[in-house]
């Protein structure tokens, strides 16, 4: 299966709106000219729409970083899923930061999934062990689960939109990035069975997967020479221009 790579950088909860131009000025030109990867941008909400008219004509897709799932009403502080899709195609749903200190539970991230592939996003779902879990050896039966809730009732036919991304808790802003080896078998022998198992073994195929967690220019390479590894979700290093754009260069086929 030829899955298009595919890599997004979460800036997570930095930059002012002129703090986000000037990084987008700073990647979008030699981001644009890379071709056959999937390239995508997730600002903070308020610098969405200074981000989506700099990306304008670039090629270079905008994501935001959550959304709630009801579509208007009291939510004081929520963004519904169509504004969210006034500027972007693509939203991040369960990061483990939002799953550690929002309350994120695999229930809310389900109904978001649901929410964001009705308003026509793609949704980026994360999954991952905490540091115990994979020290306890329960990485395999936490993904699985966080896949098998996170996804339920998602209808087959549409299930080839939804993007994954596996970002071990303990390899998340730590410098201490997961071996290629390590993320390719908890892919192929966890997730993408799980998805074959809710969505059948072609759709499964055709889902792409990506390794989150510490990644940067100098050990990208490593993680997309893996068959079952799709692209990367990339947290400090989309910070600073030119790691992003060697790491995404690294993801071409
Ligand atoms: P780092 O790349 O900073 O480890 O963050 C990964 C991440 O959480 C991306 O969503």
């Amino acid at each position: 299966m030829n899955r298009i790579p595919f890599v997004a950088g979460n800036w997570k909860m930095n930059k002012t709106v002129a703090e986000a131009r000037e990084l987008v000025a700073r990647m979008s030109a030699p981001l644009s000219t890379i071709p056959n990867v999937e390239k995508v941008i997730c600002p903070p909400f308020t610098s969405l729409m200074a981000v989506s008219e700099a990306l304008n004509g670039t090629g270079i897709g905008l994501g935001a970083q959550d959304l709630h799932w009801e579509e208007k009403g009291a939510f004081t502080g929520q963004v519904a899923p169509n504004m969210v899709k006034e500027f972007c195609s693509y939203v991040i749903i369960g990061h483990s930061e939002r799953r550690t200190y929002f309350g994120e539970t695999d229930e809310t991230v389900n109904r978001k999934v649901h929410a964001a592939l009705k308003a026509g996003l793609t949704p980026i779902v994360c999954v991952g062990e905490t540091l115990g879990q994979y020290e306890s050896g329960l990485t395999s039966e936490v993904v699985r689960r966080q896949i098998n809730a996170g996804l339920a009732g998602i209808d087959p036919a549409i299930a080839s939109r939804i993007v994954i991304a596996y970002e071990p808790v303990w390899a998340i802003g730590t410098g201490k990035a997961s071996s290629g080896e390590n993320a390719q078998g908890v892919h192929s022998r966890v997730i993408r069975p799980a998805l074959s198992g809710l969505f059948g073994e072609s759709n499964a195929q055709a889902i792409r997967i990506l390794y989150g967690g510490s990644v940067t220019a100098a050990n990208a390479a490593e993680f997309f020479a893996q068959p079952d590894i799709d692209g990367a979700l990339v947290g400090g290093a989309s910070l600073k221009p030119e790691e992003f754009i060697a790491i995404t260069k690294a993801a071409v086929k």
